[in-house]
């Protein structure tokens, strides 16, 4: 089953294509790899997927309808469906790791309160849920982020990056994790510059100026 197509998909900046009209479709339960040099797209693309952001050409497709331009309807799309990973983990320092993985709560959904307990003992991390960022590891802060993008129990993960701040062991702790998601049926979007990390996946594209090839 297709969760997600892109259809023909440009974004273009004043002086920059840097997207020159994709195609993809993304694959229900599948760990799709982006692969890619630096300025060739990937995160324009992720973000493409991601709904974050409108194309200037082409079309989205989210399980089969075509997605909103409006941002507020693109944002309840994504609180429903997706969850996001980043490179520098984006944890909130003021506030505790569970505070961080409840964060996606605050915009609705209607969460249980055991969820977060759930979700941090499947990663290993209940003895660190009152921790500060700043007094966790950065395989922890990214298990954070993964737990918190996990919260509303999102159809498709999106991680621009996830290790790109790890040390390569922790590394791949964080993709064996990502690969287990997949395994137990969310759909997975990596983008990645580590040849190692195709693995992990069952799809892997390469992207070149823009451009799938
Ligand atoms: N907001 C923006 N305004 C103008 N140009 C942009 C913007 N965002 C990205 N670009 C340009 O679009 C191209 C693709 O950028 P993108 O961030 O998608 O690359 P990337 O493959 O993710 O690179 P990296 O591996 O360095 O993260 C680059 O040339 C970049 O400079
Ligand atoms: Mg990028």
């Amino acid at each position: 089953m297709i969760v997600e197509e892109l259809i023909g998909v440009h974004k273009h900046y004043p002086l920059i294509k840097a997207l020159g009209g994709v195609s993809l479709k993304i694959k229900s339960k599948e760990l799709l790899l982006i692969m890619g040099h630096s300025g060739s797209g990937k995160s324009t693309m992720l973000n493409m997927a991601g709904i974050l952001d409108v194309p200037t050409k082409g079309k989205i497709k989210l399980m089969g309808k075509d997605v909103p331009k409006s941002e507020a309807e693109r944002a309840k799309l994504r609180s429903e469906f997706m969850g996001f990973i980043f490179q520098d983990f984006g944890l909130i320092p003021s506030i505790t790791a569970k505070d961080n993985i409840l964060l996606p709560t605050l915009f609705g959904g209607n969460t249980p309160e055991n969820r977060v307990d759930e979700i941090a003992e499947q990663l290993g991390m209940t003895p660190r849920l009152n921790h500060y960022p700043s007094q966790l590891s950065g395989g922890e802060k990214q298990r954070v982020a993964i737990a918190r993008s996990l919260i509303n129990n999102p159809k498709i993960i999106f991680a621009d990056e996830p290790t790109g701040n790890l040390d390569s062991k922790t590394g791949d702790m964080v993709m064996k994790l990502l690969r287990s998601l997949a395994d137990g049926g969310k759909t997975v979007v990596i983008v990645s510059h580590n040849p190692e990390h195709e693995a992990y996946a069952d799809t892997v594209i390469n992207m070149k100026d823009g451009k799938i090839i």
